[in-house]
């Protein structure tokens, strides 16, 4: 039994008071969900919703972390830093990082098992542009996505592993994948799993749909068997918007 996994990723929005403001209201409201969830605000604002979250059901999510430790590395965030403020789980390979700032597959490579090895939770974004679906692509665009990103990853360290499949065109367009399309890509990613792990470890792993979630198409994504949750964007930004989704019961 996969326990379903919703997640809030709040992109480049909210200030720091907005934000520790509004994880005040969510912890208030998601008190009673027996999902696991959890919020990713903009790095300057993880220190204040760290604070609001402590002793709360919800994780601490960061959006984008540097492939490496430490260094010369102006403008980047590191596994230490997000660790020391008490972030628990880490966004890769999200399409915006890859399209807007060209992130390859390898560099994502290095981020997930940096993660990893700093005990953090990853969720390993992939999923196809509007062209590569066109051209039939799907299949090979989110396999090379998932072998390349997990490469190196031990059986052992999977149970830390959570795939988002976000197809690029149904992010922020109000276009959401039917969800017999998603639960297909979803099922593929299991075999991809099962052939690099087992098909045991394939089972137990949750693959979230992301790509304009809301309150009136979650159910019937959560329905399909290989959907185990979703990574919300827009409609995790309001209360109104995200409590129906966190509190998703089946
Ligand atoms: P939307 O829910 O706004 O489509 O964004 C999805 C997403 O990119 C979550 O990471």
């Amino acid at each position: 039994m996969r326990t379903p996994f919703l997640a809030g990723n709040w992109k480049m929005h909210k200030t720091v008071s907005e934000s520790a403001e509004f994880a005040q209201e969510l912890v208030r409201t998601l008190s009673s969900s027996r999902n696991k969830l959890m919020v990713a605000p903009a790095f300057l604002s993880l220190p204040a919703v760290a604070a609001v979250l402590q002793g709360s059901k919800i994780l601490l999510g960061a959006q984008n972390m540097a492939p490496e430790v430490e260094g010369a590395h102006t403008g980047e965030v590191s596994v230490r830093m997000l660790k020391d403020v008490g972030v628990n789980v880490v966004i890769l390979g999200h399409s915006e990082r890859r399209h807007s700032y060209l992130e390859s597959d390898a560099l994502v490579n290095r981020k997930v098992r940096l993660a990893l090895d700093h005990d953090l939770e990853a969720i390993l974004c992939v999923g196809e542009t509007i062209e590569e679906r066109e051209q039939g692509q799907v299949e090979d665009v989110v396999g090379t996505q998932l072998r390349e990103g997990l490469a190196g990853v031990d059986p052992g360290q999977l149970d830390r592993v959570t795939i988002a499949y976000e197809p690029v065109w149904a992010i922020g367009t109000g276009k959401t994948a039917t969800p017999q399309d998603a639960d297909a890509v979803h099922a593929y990613i299991r075999t991809v799993l099962g052939s690099m792990y087992s098909t045991d470890a394939a089972q137990r792993l949750i693959v979230q749909y992301g790509g304009s979630v809301k309150p009136t198409n979650v159910k019937e994504l959560m329905a399909m068997e290989n959907i185990d949750g979703a990574l919300v964007g827009g409609a995790s930004l309001e209360i109104e918007s995200f409590a129906p989704i966190a509190l998703f019961d089946a």
